[in-house]
């Protein structure tokens, strides 16, 4: 079996996205600026952040019986994540998520197969055999979510959650049991406002560390992320980008580099969000969720250029 070094339990959607120069009001007919289907998932984009910089990478997670399932599958196998715990899902869709990007910024209408289209236990339970060191995931699918965590738990897998903003309206009380097992949690400014009811990024995360949570990294978009610990607080500036063409998979190409960088390479938390920050910036600057993550040559180019102290 190859060995994988890090896995991730979550989605993977086919992502349809449009450039608008507005939004449409009710009953107005509007010309996109282009239109393309690409292969998205918050987890499958991570997991390709991941491979394109050289890690080894797996999906723990399904498709439905469709050519979308198909043109997915293929995508994992022409990036190099492995396959062995995807499974396609009979009866079930392969989720479409719609994608509509005005001046950069992305809005998106998430697909209800979403839900349907997931994996069980009896699916997946010897994936522990691949002897990841990570597990990351976006607790989409609770129920599995909570089993999969127990079992990296009983088999010394670190656990890395991505929480977005529409999961954690799921509130506390429904994501403690999963939430506090995490060795890191990374999420976006408005997934942590939303889980711990705060103002500032700065108070969600003491109240995550003091829940016992031991690493927290906020990521702030074009401020950079604010990484947290039991024993310190700092802001690690994003780079400055001026051609923002699509904000979309920002926050998996962050989160797929810091995962590869921390818990594999084994850097500093300071030095993997530095890492994570460039690889995120190239990301922005091609549209779809995928198309700009960076392999390592082009992410050491872009560090020599823009960040010396990145070397030292
Ligand atoms: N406008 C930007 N300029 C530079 N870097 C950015 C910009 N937007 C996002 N990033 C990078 O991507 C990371 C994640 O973006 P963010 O918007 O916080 O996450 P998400 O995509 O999950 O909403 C940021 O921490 C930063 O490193
Ligand atoms: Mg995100």
């Amino acid at each position: 079996m190859n060995q994988i070094d890090i896995v991730g339990l979550g989605e993977v959607v086919i992502d349809w996205v449009a450039e608008i120069p507005h939004f449409p009001k009710p009953d107005e007919k509007i010309n996109a600026l282009s239109e393309n289907i690409f292969p998205g998932g918050v987890t499958a984009n991570y997991l390709v952040a991941v491979a394109r910089l050289g890690g080894r990478s797996g999906f723990i997670g399904a498709v439905g019986s469709d050519p979308y399932g198909d043109f997915l599958i293929s995508d994992f196998n022409k990036e190099n994540v492995n396959t062995n715990w995807t499974i396609k899902k009979k009866d079930k869709k392969t989720p479409v998520n719609f994608i509509f990007i005005v001046k950069g910024e992305k809005s998106i209408i998430q697909s209800p197969h979403m839900l349907k289209t997931k994996v069980e236990i009896s699916d997946i339970d010897e994936f522990s055999l691949t002897k990841p060191r990570l597990l990351h995931t976006t607790m989409v699918h609770q129920d599995i979510t909570e089993k999969v965590i127990e079992i990296a738990k009983k088999n010394d897998i670190k656990v890395s959650i991505d929480l977005e903003s529409q999961i954690a309206q799921s509130g506390w009380s429904n994501l403690k049991k999963m939430l506090l097992k995490a060795d890191i949690i990374i999420p976006n400014k408005e997934g942590a406002k939303i889980i711990t009811n705060s103002n500032t990024p700065k108070e969600a995360a003491n109240i995550l560390i003091k829940k016992g949570i031991p690493i927290v990294i906020i990521t702030l978009g074009s401020k950079g992320v604010l990484l947290t610990t039991k024993q310190h607080q700092k802001m690690i500036p994003a780079y400055n980008i001026k051609n923002i063409v699509d904000t979309t998979g920002a926050g998996d190409t962050f989160n797929g580099a810091f995962s590869l960088a921390y818990w594999i390479k084994k850097w500093s938390l300071e030095k993997s969000c530095k890492y994570a920050n460039a690889a995120a910036a190239l990301k922005i600057q091609q549209l779809g969720a995928r198309t700009g993550m960076p392999n390592e040559i082009l992410l050491t180019k872009f560090l020599k250029e823009n960040d010396e102290s990145f070397f030292d």
